[in-house]
């Protein structure tokens, strides 16, 4: 029942904004999205703006995330940042597995399941991100590619309740080339059905799939249409307020 989800709308700053920029950003967006109850809201924003965000955030419900982490708890990995860290600087969410990093950083499935695996166990929430290449779509390979990943991610997780999905197809991100509402649905219901299949229909019912890949004003409300939809992870649009501000007010 999609009326028991409730939508969870994303900003993924990337390697964008300044402390400056992050905290001009959030201090603007508070009021503008006061009364919006039957929605959650998340921003993804650079470590190095993470623990300012945290005090601004604080109490407003809105909640915090970072981009990326690794699995180990400490030790010699210069340039990496631990689920510890990130619970101390406020976080509640990490984002993991977005194709950036699986492809400008060569990160495997083998290194995302770990970095869930830790992520979850370190009480952070995590926003898992799949989805297939171009190439992968065009050959019909979309929906083996995102199994794959999804049941390498998954391995060994006993419950998904602090886990949210995002279907991001790589070729929509970024690109303005959005999946269609009818294409973004068909992977969305399949991706629940594996989860049904893996877990139980409960679980299933319950889990949060978000869609990623050029997201904006002008789409977000078909998107959230469709039945298995249940939110957004939005890049380029969420980096000015306004149109992220007109994202989030979708109806
Ligand atoms: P986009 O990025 O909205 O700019 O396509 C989405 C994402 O990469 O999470």
């Amino acid at each position: 029942m999609k009326e028991t989800r409730k939508p969870l709308i994303a900003a993924n700053w990337k390697m964008h904004k300044t402390l400056g920029e992050s905290v001009a950003f959030v201090e603007a967006m508070i009021p503008k999205v006061r009364g919006l109850e039957d929605r959650e809201l998340l921003v993804c924003s650079s470590f190095t703006s993470l623990y300012a965000l945290s005090k601004i955030l604080k109490n407003t419900g809105i909640y915090l995330g970072a981009q990326n982490m690794h699995f180990a708890d400490s030790g010699a990995f210069t340039g990496e940042v631990s689920a510890t860290m990130l619970l101390d600087v406020g976080c509640d969410f990490v984002i993991l597995g977005h194709s950036e990093r699986r492809h400008v950083f060569s990160e495997t499935d083998e290194m995302i399941q770990k970095k869930v695996q830790k992520a979850l166990q370190s009480g952070l929430k995590v926003v898992l991100c799949v989805g297939e290449l171009l190439e992968e779509r065009e050959s019909g390979r979309a929906k083996e590619v995102v199994r794959t990943q999804l049941k390498s991610a998954l391995e060994s997780l006993e419950t998904l309740d602090s886990l949210v999905i995002a279907y991001e197809p790589v070729w929509a991100i970024g690109t303005g080339h959005t999946a269609t509402p009818k294409d973004a649905e068909e992977m969305h219901s399949f991706i629940r059905s594996l989860i049904s299949e893996l877990y139980d229909s409960d679980t299933a019912e319950r889990l949060l799939i978000q869609y990623g890949g050029s997201v904006k004003p002008e789409n977000i409300s078909q998107l959230m249409g469709q039945p298995n939809i249940d939110g957004a992870l939005v890049g380029g649009a969420s980096l000015e307020l306004d149109s992220f501000s007109r994202v989030l007010h979708f109806d």
